[in-house]
């Protein structure tokens, strides 16, 4: 039996980790069948991403009517954000962000970024000004993801909100206390900022929020990709679409990268020991992996060699699962550990060295950023 609460703010589960498919039924969301992979597939006319293929983005809201809509040239757009907490992102924000770029370019989209400084002043102990800078920071890690300048727009709430108002307004009509007090888990001491800031989360879910983007006025059609764990948002936005006349926003959810520490922890930006950074060093990767990473090996070597690795707990192997895009490599790696012929510290050499290497690359495009590139991405 699994014990678990998942919402934005809270991620609890037992010692096996998130129970997905339990999620999928308390959620009421449809996980992600080989049809709709197949469909991506042939419409995009490429190989889906691994992230796709190998279950991590797991579950959907009306994705199948979203593709079939795209089938007879609606347009759409994709919607995404981050909360800014930390002075930089950890390994599993990249991999919602190399998501969101994989889906701009294999459906050559508009992408639209939310920056919640707003949402991390009420929540975190930060003052709004230490908030908005680090939402700007965090933009250019979001930039630095590859994103093309002509189908991105990034905003920051508390600068873009005049346009983001009249949705916002039109959502709280829709909304009671109470719906968002048992979405969110809030309780009544909770400050008003966290009742009011959900309506700001949704909004950008409809296209009439970007004027400058779609002028028409036509209602575009939207899909969010995310962690489950925002799941709740765009419940409620789907809820008061259907009040308010637009579309219903399509949700794709991803898995959790799990913490350093094991498969039921999470990893937070705020705190360095849970994860990697897109900051750290490759001797900080290697250290944190090495010494941090919960191991399914066993406590000696001729039990390992024995009995063998469990890659289920093992988090280098989770790593691995997710940023290896070799199906057959990671294959061979899972056989071998588990037959005890790969040692932990083989396996996490390998996972340190692909991690390295991304996070490298990542640091190289960051640093090479410009103030008129970064304008690119916020001119409305
Ligand atoms: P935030 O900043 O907590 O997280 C940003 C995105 O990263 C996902 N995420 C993860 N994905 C995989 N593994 C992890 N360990 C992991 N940790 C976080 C989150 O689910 C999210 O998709 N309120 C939001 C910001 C936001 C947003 C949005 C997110 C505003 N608008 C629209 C998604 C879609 C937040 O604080 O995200």
């Amino acid at each position: 039996m699994s014990n678990q609460i998942i919402t934005p703010y809270e991620v609890k589960t037992d010692e096996n980790g998130v129970d997905y498919n339990k999620l999928i039924q308390e959620f009421g969301t449809t996980p992600i069948s080989s049809e709709i992979i197949t469909k991506i597939q042939q419409i995009t006319n490429q190989p889906v991403h691994p992230l796709l293929r190998r279950g991590t983005y797991f579950s959907h809201r009306s994705l199948d009517q979203l593709l079939t809509d795209i089938e007879s040239n609606k347009p759409f757009y994709v919607y995404t954000g981050r909360g800014p907490s930390a002075e930089s992102m950890h390994i599993g924000h990249l991999l919602q962000f190399e998501f969101t770029k994989y889906l701009q370019d294999a459906f050559n989209v508009q992408v639209v970024i939310q920056l919640t400084d707003d949402e991390k002043f009420y929540y975190k102990d930060l003052t709004l000004e230490q908030a908005t800078k680090l939402a700007y920071e965090n933009m250019k890690d979001i930039i630095a993801c590859g994103f093309n300048p002509e189908k991105t727009f990034i905003f920051v709430d508390s600068n873009y909100m005049g346009y983001l108002y009249h949705n916002i307004v039109k959502i709280n009509k829709c909304l009671t206390q109470n719906q968002i007090k048992n979405t969110m888990g809030l309780q009544d001491n909770d400050n008003l900022g966290k009742y009011s800031y959900p309506p700001i989360q949704i909004a950008p879910a409809f296209s009439t929020s970007f004027p400058h983007l779609f002028p028409q006025k036509e209602n575009v059609r939207c899909l969010v990709p995310c962690g489950v764990d925002q799941d709740p948002f765009f419940r409620i936005a789907r809820d008061v679409a259907h009040r308010l006349k637009y579309h219903k926003p399509a949700v794709i959810h991803s898995k959790f990268l799990p913490g350093l520490k094991g498969v039921n922890s999470k990893m937070s930006s705020s705190d360095p020991t849970t994860c990697i950074l897109l900051t750290d060093t490759p001797a900080q990767i290697k250290n944190k992996i090495n010494r941090k990473a919960f191991s399914g090996g066993k406590v000696d070597l001729d039990e390992h060699r024995k009995y063998g690795g469990d890659v289920t707990v093992d988090v280098a192997y989770h790593y691995l699962t997710f940023f290896l895009d070799d199906d057959q490599e990671l294959e061979s790696i899972k056989e071998k550990y588990t037959r005890g012929e790969m040692l932990t510290s083989e396996l996490k050499k390998i996972a340190i060295d692909l991690i390295t290497k991304k996070v490298l690359n990542y640091q190289e495009r960051r640093k090479n950023l410009t103030d008129d590139i970064i304008n690119q991405f916020i001119k409305i």
